[in-house]
């Protein structure tokens, strides 16, 4: 394998198929070298292989286990000697659909919401044990990989992290005034804080305590792992002036995350993380986009601009 130094070397997590795998592609046609990553290595072989592209790679991936995350730096090291843009796109769901016909019929994830979720327990459920690898994968998972591969990236000398996010992280779903506060306030906000609202989001979830903490009560681990991913973008970008580390919702897209409900295709969807992961040497760090459009600044709901 070639040492590179000028070519841009990329890293896509979770991306044997939906918006990740489209990133690749669409990384890959610009002349980045791609490290596509997979947490289940012929999978990632298999996209690399339908891809086609010379400039594209597989590596395994799981961001769940250290293991995997330091034998990735190591291959990095070894093969490339630096980062240069890191795409966190694998996440997990930590739902179930119970009633894929009524999910479908009652319009995919937008019926989702908390003015209904004492009507929706029927078609959509939330186990602990799927709130807590979601909120493991989403938020512990990403950090993890970003943590390992930061020496490599401070050798890049346009270094980028990409957080693909969701508009299910806005603070709009919170219904706590003084979480909220907390969370928007990035100034006094740190990693350890955020840590142990984590935790206690997730104790919550173990024993039914959802409401009385104001909490989102639908799709909560998830709303919670986007707005902790937010809220950790934003301190990155502070603690790492020389790295651009901004968060994209690529839109509403048709994968499996979403049961294949969506208004946008892969390649639609995966427009603003590569339009995000390519942005001009001094460009925007700590900022959300809602696909390709820059939100400034973070608002009121700690997200969308009102
Ligand atoms: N689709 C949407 O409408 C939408 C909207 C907003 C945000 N997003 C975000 O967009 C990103 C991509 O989602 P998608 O819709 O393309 O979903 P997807 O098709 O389900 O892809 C998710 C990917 O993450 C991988 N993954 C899960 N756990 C992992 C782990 N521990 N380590 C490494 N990889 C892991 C999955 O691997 P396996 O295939 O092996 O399970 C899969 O490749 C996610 O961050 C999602 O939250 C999506």
């Amino acid at each position: 394998m070639p040492m590179e130094d000028e070519k841009r070397c990329a890293v896509v997590t979770g991306a044997n198929k939906g918006i990740g795998y489209e990133i690749c592609r669409q990384l890959a046609i610009q002349g980045v070298q791609v490290i596509l990553t997979a947490l289940n290595e012929s999978q990632g072989m298999e996209a690399v292989k339908k891809l086609n592209l010379p400039n594209v790679i597989s590596h395994q991936l799981d961001i769940k286990d250290p293991s995997s995350v330091a034998r990735l730096a190591n291959f990095i090291e070894t093969h490339f000697r630096k980062l240069d843009i890191l795409i966190n796109n694998a996440a997990e769901g930590g739902v179930i659909i119970l009633d894929d016909k009524q999910f479908r019929d009652g319009g995919g994830f937008l019926q989702v919401v908390d003015e209904k979720a004492h009507l929706i327990g029927n078609i959509i459920k939330q186990p602990y044990e799927l709130g807590e690898e979601c909120l493991k994968t989403n938020y512990y998972g990403t950090k993890a990989i970003t943590e390992a591969l930061l020496p490599l990236l401070r050798l890049s000398k346009s270094p980028r992290v990409v957080n693909i996010t969701s508009i299910q992280g806005d603070l709009y779903w919170f219904h706590n005034e003084k979480l909220k506060e907390e969370l928007k306030d990035i100034e006094n906000l740190t990693e350890e804080r955020l840590d142990e609202i984590v935790q206690w989001f997730l104790r919550d979830l173990k024993v039914g305590m959802l409401k009385e903490n104001g909490w989102p009560l639908t799709t909560s681990a998830y709303k919670v792992s986007k707005a902790a991913l937010n809220a950790y973008t934003r301190l990155m970008a502070r603690k790492f002036p020389n790295i651009m580390v901004n968060c994209v919702h690529p839109g509403y897209v048709v994968t499996d995350m979403t049961f294949q409900t969506g208004f946008l295709t892969a390649e639609e969807g995966s427009k603003g993380p590569v339009m995000v992961a390519l942005l001009p040497h001094g460009g925007p760090s700590g900022v959300y986009f809602d696909e390709t459009q820059q939100i400034v600044p973070f608002s009121s709901t700690g997200l969308k601009a009102e």
